[in-house]
């Protein structure tokens, strides 16, 4: 496709020669004079950007959302819509690695998707776990930096990881999942994908449900054991990004079902969890998975770089009829993103091919580095202006909500509905016998180098979510049940001051 592309330099002029320097004689010295050689070593030295600060690690595809369900009574947003068809692109992640980290470890995945509707770009960025480890921003950078390198030896650190994740119990249930069979999933094509938090719909009459988003893979779930992942990884590091450009490639498209859950702000008002907790799940008893269409991918990128690599996805992207929640983690994102990606792509990231809306945009930001448009020309810069450009559009608007309360800082661990251990004590009890065996060595394995006061900290999470779940988990660690069950009656507080480093 690209023969006959003859070279020149960065700005046309043709290139006579691309191996011999210009040389002062024969066997002499290199001159200043050879200047498409200084071109090619410095564009070279610049080539590296930034990598994501974590789910460096990454593979993209395109495809594409069928709305084959009705939730119109739901939400205005024309992307969800029955029989509406709208392109996006998907980019899957590791989260703890870099971009050199191979694919099959145990981590949750990220799945980011930015859908790009007619009424402007909507980014989904989810995990392949329904809930997360913390909940509060605070704790994010924290996060990141106990499951990444430590400080000292730059080799990743379990101590450093089971240390933060036991100090919060609210990570319970997220830790159960990663230690589970789901931690290593066998390809991205095998998982399922959430939104995690709890978004809002409103429809044409502006009223507003709460509603939580669920792609289940129609591939079938699919993992490795520690055993198979490891042959795996000294194999292939990129196991998951080669079976999905694979896959696409001969045909087999992969293709999820997309559900969502509904909330009305009634019952969010009456329920017995903060239902704002991204670290709370809604049982699907309570709220059913409502079916919404089809998502497929059927499209492999021209160019990593460009088109992965330079991807720039963000909760912050929503269209009319979608819109945030009181989620204080949410709220934290919402201003994350588009920061990490002006340091790490530039302020114009939006221009980028794979960033731009396919629909018009007028948001009438002017300059910055990279600005490779018309840069609006020689229309107003300022609004209001008496032209008339750049008028705002109030149909918009989402409906007003109303908000209770005192302005503070309110730990969740204060709220007497706030139970850290429910969730993963009903998901141990749903494994059959050989996912509770495999949760069990996985934890065992993952945990062995880790101090003992640490291990104390998380059999006692067990043993509170389950008596079964704490009993074998203190077994394999080789911890003393009868300290595990005195430590059981401490408040957290006590916990923590018990379990201390010594
Ligand atoms: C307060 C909490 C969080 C903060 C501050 C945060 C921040 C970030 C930042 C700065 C990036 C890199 C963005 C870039 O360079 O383009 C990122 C990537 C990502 N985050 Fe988060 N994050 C948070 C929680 C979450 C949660 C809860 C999820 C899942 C529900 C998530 C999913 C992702 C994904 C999938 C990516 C990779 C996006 C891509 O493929 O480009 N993050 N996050």
């Amino acid at each position: 496709m690209y023969d006959g592309k003859k070279l020149t330099n960065e700005v046309g002029a043709p290139i006579p020669d691309n191996e011999n320097s210009i040389t002062a004689g024969p066997r002499g010295p290199v001159v200043m004079q050879d200047v498409w050689l200084l071109e090619k070593m410095a564009h070279f030295n610049r080539e590296v950007i930034p990598e994501r600060r974590m789910h460096a690690k990454g593979w993209g595809a395109y495809g594409n959302l069928k709305v084959t369900g009705d939730i119109s009574k739901y939400t205005k947003a024309k992307v969800l819509q029955p029989g509406t068809k709208t392109d996006l692109f998907i980019r899957f992640s590791t989260v703890a690695g870099e971009r050199g980290a191979a694919d099959a470890e145990r981590d949750i995945r990220g799945v980011a998707v930015k859908f790009y509707t007619e009424e402007g770009n909507w980014d989904l960025v989810g995990n392949n776990t329904p809930t997360f480890f913390i909940r509060d921003v605070h704790n994010f950078s924290d996060l990141n930096r106990a499951v990444k390198r430590d400080p000292r030896t730059g080799m990743r650190s379990a101590q450093n990881n089971w240390d933060f994740w036991t100090l919060l119990p609210e990570s319970f249930h997220q830790r159960t999942i990663v230690m589970s069979d789901r931690g290593i999933p066998a390809s991205f094509r095998n998982m399922h994908f959430f939104g995690e938090h709890t978004f809002s719909f409103y429809n044409d009459k502006n009223e507003r449900v709460w509603c939580k988003f669920h792609f289940l893979t129609q591939q079938g779930i699919k993992n490795l054991t520690n055993q198979e992942a490891s042959e795996v990884c000294g194999r292939d590091r990129e196991s998951h990004g080669r079976d999905l450009f694979e896959s696409i490639e001969r045909g087999d498209y992969p293709r999820w079902t997309m559900y969502v859950q509904i909330m009305t702000e009634e019952q969010a008002k009456n329920h017995y969890e903060n239902p704002f907790d991204i670290t709370k799940i809604w049982r699907h008893k309570e709220f059913p998975l409502i079916e919404v269409g089809v998502l497929e991918l059927n499209r492999n990128p021209e160019n990593y770089f460009a088109e992965v690599e330079q991807s720039a996805f963000t909760p912050a992207h929503v269209v009319p009829g979608i819109g945030f929640s009181p989620d204080r983690f949410l709220q934290g994102r919402l201003f994350a993103y588009g920061d990490a990606q002006r340091y790490r792509l530039g302020v114009n990231h939006n221009h980028i091919p794979v960033n731009r809306a396919k629909c018009e945009v007028n948001e009438y930001h002017r300059d910055g580095a990279m600005r490779v448009d018309g840069n609006y020309g020689r229309m107003p810069a300022y609004s209001p202006n008496s032209e008339g450009y750049w008028s705002p559009q109030p149909d918009a608007a989402e409906p007003p909500l109303d908000l209770e309360g005192a302005m503070y800082r309110f730990d969740p661990k204060d709220d007497p509905s706030d139970d850290n251990f429910r969730a993963g004590g009903e998901l141990y009890r749903l494994m059959t016998e050989d996912k509770r065996k495999l949760l069990i060595e996985n934890t065992a394995a993952d945990i062995a180098s880790v101090t003992d006061n640490v291990k104390y900290r998380h059999a006692v999470h067990c043993y509170l979510a389950d008596k079964e779940y704490g009993e074998r988990i203190t077994k394999a660690m080789g911890l003393d049940l009868e300290r595990v069950k005195e430590l059981s009656k401490l408040d957290n507080n006590g916990l923590i001051e018990a379990t201390l480093n010594p």
